[in-house]
């Protein structure tokens, strides 16, 4: 695909951030949030780009124009952004007079973008003298209206060279709604104009995942089926689907999280080195892992996979959860809050490697993290009465960020040659004191500055589905039981059957009791 005159090849080293403290700076531009009054924008995005602005990082003359169908004043929208930064955000980080200059770039605009008598001519004229800089359309609506919105932005003559378009998850239901919805896009907007987001790669921790891999030698040369036993990636919450039941009930956790989330999570922790951080050599390297998946056959999906769904139960910290129906309120669903699944990758590198993914609603405690598990040494000195455990580097992605590798060491003092299991620990908290920006500050001024590194190309969001759709497809045709585990556990019994009949088990991280 031809690279238009505004880009340049882009890279994920690039710009080089310090928390907020160097960055590259920016002309001034315009970014237009269809879906500007929803939860996500308001949670998220708009906050996000208050930090940016705070940051010094958005510059005076930007405009951001919150755009959906319910009429408000601009004043109006100014005061519902204000009302949620309050209600959503961390108010220490609030400063009025900041708050009062950033708001004065606040705009609105009100359009049905679904009504086909919808004036979009009229909703051109608010880039009228605003023609050279840059401009974003963020579709932060449900993926159906996306090839709707773009073709109306076309029609009104709204997508210029300087134009982009961010697209939120999940990128249709299948692999067939997911084509439609690139074709769609596609006939109005460049590959390269196009940014698919998952904000789990603006997370950074999982940036930090690059700077692990290809910046500390040592562990190259590990990383692979000659010492590496099984990988496990999860990714736990403690929180259940209430207030988004509708979308979830259609969607469940493999749709919702694996498809995306935790897939490109295994792209990272298996794609072999790119040659640099540049857009294409990163996503050309993510996509041979997914083509390199394993589809799940139908013969294998009662032993490959298991589906899972929460009862009421207590949490951790004591309070009582009700269960997934009440939570969506339905009588009857067979939709999974819990998957847990054994994949293989086919190639040189991870023959014969089981990686397991794992996530799930209203588990034990919020943790995601990847967890590789070495191999045993091949003869033991010791004797055989003295037990030496096998390596284990586990990458903490959230809440306590931290890269701990398990290591035996001799416990010191009498008693001859005891071995303890310690590890060692690079904690964040412990190392670094600046604030860590929201996965979405680092992704919305990736998209202003042109630099798609961080971003799903079509074909890794395309053969994701497809992989995605394998599973489901073998669910239906084994009619695949939803195994019910209380609130507050870390799924049901089979998860652990899974790995047990490997002879492998999940890594359990201490319940912080008292904590969600
Ligand atoms: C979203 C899913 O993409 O990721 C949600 O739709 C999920 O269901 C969320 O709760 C998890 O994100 P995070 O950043 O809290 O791990």
């Amino acid at each position: 695909m031809a690279v238009t005159s505004n880009q340049k090849k882009t890279s994920a080293a690039e710009p080089q951030e310090t928390g907020g403290s160097g960055f590259v700076p920016v002309s001034p531009f315009d970014i237009v949030v269809f879906g500007g009054t929803g939860d996500l924008a308001r949670r998220k995005l708009l906050p996000s780009l208050f930090h940016r602005y705070c940051d010094g990082q958005i510059p005076k003359n930007s405009r951001i124009i919150g755009v959906s169908r319910s009429a408000h004043s601009r004043s109006e929208y100014q005061k519902l952004i204000s009302d949620a930064y309050h209600e959503f955000s961390n108010e220490d980080d609030f400063d009025a007079k900041k708050w009062a200059a950033f708001s004065d770039m606040l705009d609105y605009y009100s359009i049905d973008v679904m009504d086909s008598k919808a004036d979009w001519a009229e909703f051109a004229s608010v880039f009228k003298g605003a023609e050279t800089k840059t401009r974003v359309f963020y579709l932060a609506m449900p993926p159906r209206m996306y090839a709707n919105i773009c073709e109306g932005l076309k029609a009104a003559g709204c997508v210029s060279d300087v134009a982009r378009v961010v697209l939120e998850k999940p990128i249709g239901t299948d692999y067939e709604s997911a084509r439609a919805i690139n074709e769609g896009v596609g006939k109005v907007f460049r590959e390269n104009n196009i940014y698919r987001i998952d904000h789990y790669l603006g997370k950074e921790t999982v940036q930090n995942l690059l700077v692990l891999r290809f910046a500390n030698i040592l562990l190259e040369p590990l990383w692979s089926h000659s010492a590496i036993e099984h990988v496990q990636i999860t990714a736990a919450e403690s929180i259940g689907v209430g207030g988004r039941g509708a979308y979830y009930d259609g969607a469940g956790a493999l749709r919702d999280m694996v498809q995306n989330h935790l897939l490109q999570l295994l792209c990272l922790t298996a794609m072999e080195a790119p040659a640099s951080l540049e857009a294409d050599d990163v996503r050309t390297e993510k996509i041979k892992v997914l083509r390199a998946l394993r589809p799940i056959a139908a013969d294998s999906i009662e032993t490959q996979t298991v589906r899972g769904q929460y009862a009421r139960g207590t949490l951790p910290d004591g309070h009582f959860a009700k269960d997934y129906l009440t939570d969506v309120d339905v009588n009857q669903s067979e939709t999974e809050s819990f998957v847990a699944l054994q994949a293989y990758i086919d190639n040189w590198r991870w023959a014969g490697v089981p990686f397991y993914l794992r996530t799930g609603k209203r588990m034990a405690q919020r943790r995601s993290e990847i967890v590789i598990q070495f191999k045993p040494v091949p003869h033991s000195v010791f004797g055989s009465d003295t037990l030496v455990n096998a390596n284990r580097l586990v990458i903490r992605l959230q809440p306590d960020e931290a890269v701990k590798l398990w290591m035996e060491i001799k416990e010191p003092g009498a008693g001859g040659m005891r071995l303890k299991t310690l590890p060692l620990n690079l904690s964040y908290a412990d190392n670094f004191t600046v604030r860590y920006p929201d996965a979405y500050e680092r992704l919305l001024m990736d998209v202003v500055r042109g630099n798609l590194s961080l971003f799903m190309r079509r074909d890794e969001v395309e053969a994701a589905w497809k992989w995605v759709d394998q599973i489901h497809a073998g669910w239906e045709a084994v009619k695949q039981r939803v195994e019910l585990y209380p609130a507050g556990e870390d799924g049901p019994r089979e998860s652990g059957d899974m790995l047990a009949n490997n002879n492998h088990t999940w890594n359990s991280a201490p319940i912080l009791r008292g904590k969600s």
